[in-house]
């Protein structure tokens, strides 16, 4: 939700600002809005739409200066229009701030302000918080610093936010609290952001900005950063494992083809150093550590949203099998609103591929103030979630930046696998020589689906013949219910194709009364793991002369031959089908919305890291 950079330095801001935001683009990009110190002016230049619309309008413009801030919106409060977009002026227009998140305290704030005398051009919540520094910095007569920290001491809500000042070239005050924000250290020179993607390119010193911390970047003096209390913090210089050429399309049309495309060498990087397939072993050293609390937890809660939470299902399908341990799997949005029951020897996991999802962090919180021990899998390296777990393990997927999750979400299943097997050979729950047979197994999948990603070309011709479906329908039993949950989100995302997912069986308790020609219907129906019940099902839609697309096992005659169209997969094991299923449901989302003219990578009204609630 909302991406924001800043820079200070000795270059010129305009371009590493306009890369910066191209490259956080995947975060929010209905309106986008630049602010630059040149001479004395405080220039604010905005734009509805993407960045390329504020490139076109900025470059006839003053975008000359040394230090600025930049912000790609997603919008909260207001349309997205120009007089929303960031960065928003105080009312003298000396100050402007960029921010991601919710001010939620915003109208009694905006209240006291106008009863001040201040006047409100956008309906933002952001306005207010500006107005208020304003207003504090000139009544108390304090510095930007302090009167950032004063105002934030009256403000609920989550927020990243960075303000400059006219008149103070050599200034940015930026803060936390709920959002992310990461500080990269160059050569006399700082980067801000709401993660590292803007800023590898220079540098990779960063420091990951605290909850409720105040950081105030100062040309040639360094960086200090305090708490919204006032308490001087010491920082930790981190280096950043991310690597340009991760953050480029390397020949690819889309982000989310070539994220795709990735996934033998994400499920490789994701095993890596933990599965040793010549000793038929897995080592988790999250697992490890903390054995005793696996071992001997009464219940496992899986927190997640979005795609995590089909990752979450799956794993809850394998612990349950190997470890039998009960897993429940929770919306976070939901589990941290109810009451939930949270005992001392539950053990909560928290998946999120950006590890900063506002709903998933807080549920974290009310798990932890449960004294329940929380296990995180994440992907982005330093963010929040991580932050604030008790141990975990990262799924190594690198950085995804097309919208909808692909290689993140089979890094995930890839983890939690790999996380069941242990937990079960640990409690003598699964044989070892089923363990072993599972683990060499696993070893395999990268290889597998390579196998499955040559069917691409044949996947995207057949995809133009769906173009015209308003609906589709998406059965798997087991292990794969999950799976085509996933397989239906990847086509809303992405396609704006109403989608659902059910479990097989489930269709005749209403779905199948949506069952006709123009009905495409994607059954995951892989050998392993109720064959015959899912072929029963199959005749059941074919009856109604439901169209037939399913995902089968190499060497299947029986499915494919009732089927319209039939991709194949390769034979695994029943709890790896997830693996091997999800890639030619991602390549079907992909193929129908490009064909449909959408836009893949930044599908419309959504956001690769929400990180409002
Ligand atoms: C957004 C993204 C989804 C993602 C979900 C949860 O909705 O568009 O792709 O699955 O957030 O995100 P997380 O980062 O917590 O996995």
């Amino acid at each position: 939700m909302c991406g924001i950079v800043g820079y200070i330095g000795n270059k010129q801001a305009y371009p590493i600002l306009i890369k910066g935001l191209q490259r956080l683009e995947y975060r929010g990009y209905d309106s986008a809005g630049i602010a630059l110190l040149h001479n004395d002016n405080l220039n604010v230049y905005k734009a509805k739409g993407k960045v390329s619309d504020l490139v076109h309008f900025a470059e006839q413009q003053d975008i000359q200066g040394t230090i600025g801030i930049a912000h790609t919106r997603w919008a909260t409060h207001g349309e997205p229009n120009l007089v929303n977009a960031h960065p928003h002026y105080s009312q003298s227009e000396e100050l402007a701030l960029i921010h991601n998140g919710i001010i939620e305290n915003y109208a009694v704030l905006k209240e006291g302000l106008k009863e001040l005398g201040y006047t409100f051009s956008s309906e933002t919540d952001t306005e207010v918080l500006i107005q208020l520094i304003e207003y504090i910095k000139k009544s108390n007569n304090v510095d930007l610093t302090t009167a950032v920290q004063l105002a934030l001491n009256q403000v609920i809500g989550a927020y990243a936010i960075a303000v400059i000042e006219k008149g103070q070239p050599d200034l940015i005050v930026a803060a936390r609290k709920g959002s992310p924000l990461v500080v990269g250290i160059g050569d006399d020179e700082f980067f801000l952001a709401s993660d590292a993607t803007p800023i590898v390119e220079f540098t990779n010193k960063v420091v990951y900005i605290g909850e409720e911390e105040i950081v105030t970047l100062q040309r040639g003096k360094g960086l200090k950063v305090t708490t919204i209390a006032n308490v001087e913090k010491t920082h930790e210089v981190k280096e950043l494992e991310m690597t340009l050429s991760q953050l480029e399309k390397g020949g690819y049309p889309h982000f989310m083809i070539k994220e795709i495309f990735e996934q033998p060498k994400t499920l490789s990087d994701s095993m890596r150093g933990r599965v040793n397939v010549e000793a038929n072993n897995i080592t988790l050293a999250g697992f490890i550590d903390n054995k005793e609390k696996f071992l001997s937890a009464k219940r496992i809660i899986i927190l997640a949203c979005g795609t995590s939470w089909h990752s979450a299902l799956i794993g809850k399908y394998a612990i349950e099998e190997f470890a039998r341990i009960p897993v429940e799997v929770e919306y976070s949005s939901e589990f941290r609103y109810r009451k939930p029951v949270i005992n001392p020897d539950d053990l909560v996991i928290a998946i999120s591929q950006s590890g900063e999802t506002a709903d998933t962090l807080a549920a974290v919180e009310l798990a932890k103030s449960h004294d329940a021990f929380i296990f995180g899998i994440c992907n982005v390296v330093g963010s929040s979630i991580p932050r604030n777990t008790h141990s975990g393990c990262y799924t190594h997927a690198g950085p995804e930046i097309g919208v909808a999750s692909t290689k993140a979400f089979t890094a995930q299943v890839t983890v939690l696998t790999m996380l069941a097997l242990m937990i079960g050979k640990e409690k003598g729950t699964l044989e070892n020589e089923r363990y072993l047979q599972i683990v060499k197994e696993l070893g395999q999948i990268p290889e597998k689906i390579k196998e499955i990603l040559k069917q691409d070309a044949n996947i995207a011709e057949f995809a133009k013949t769906f173009t015209y479906a308003q609906n589709f329908i998406y059965l798997g039993r087991g292990y794969n219910f999950p799976v085509a949950l996933e397989g239906a989100l990847k086509l809303k995302e992405i396609s704006y194709i109403h989608a659902e997912g059910y479990p097989a069986a489930e269709m005749k308790h209403g779905p199948i009364a949506l069952i006709s020609q123009e009905m495409p219907v994607v059954v995951i129906a892989p050998s392993a793991g109720m064959y015959e019940k899912v072929v029963s099902n199959i005749q059941e839609i074919k009856a109604r002369k439901g169209k037939i697309i399913s995902i089968v096992t190499e060497g299947d005659v029986v499915v494919k031959n009732l089927s319209d169209y039939s991709i194949c997969i390769p034979d695994t094991e029943e709890c790896l089908v997830p693996l091997l299923a999800a890639i030619p449901l991602q390549l079907l989302a992909y193929h129908i919305a490009v064909v449909k003219g959408c836009n893949v990578d930044q599908p419309r009204n959504l956001a690769k890291s929400v990180t409002v609630e």
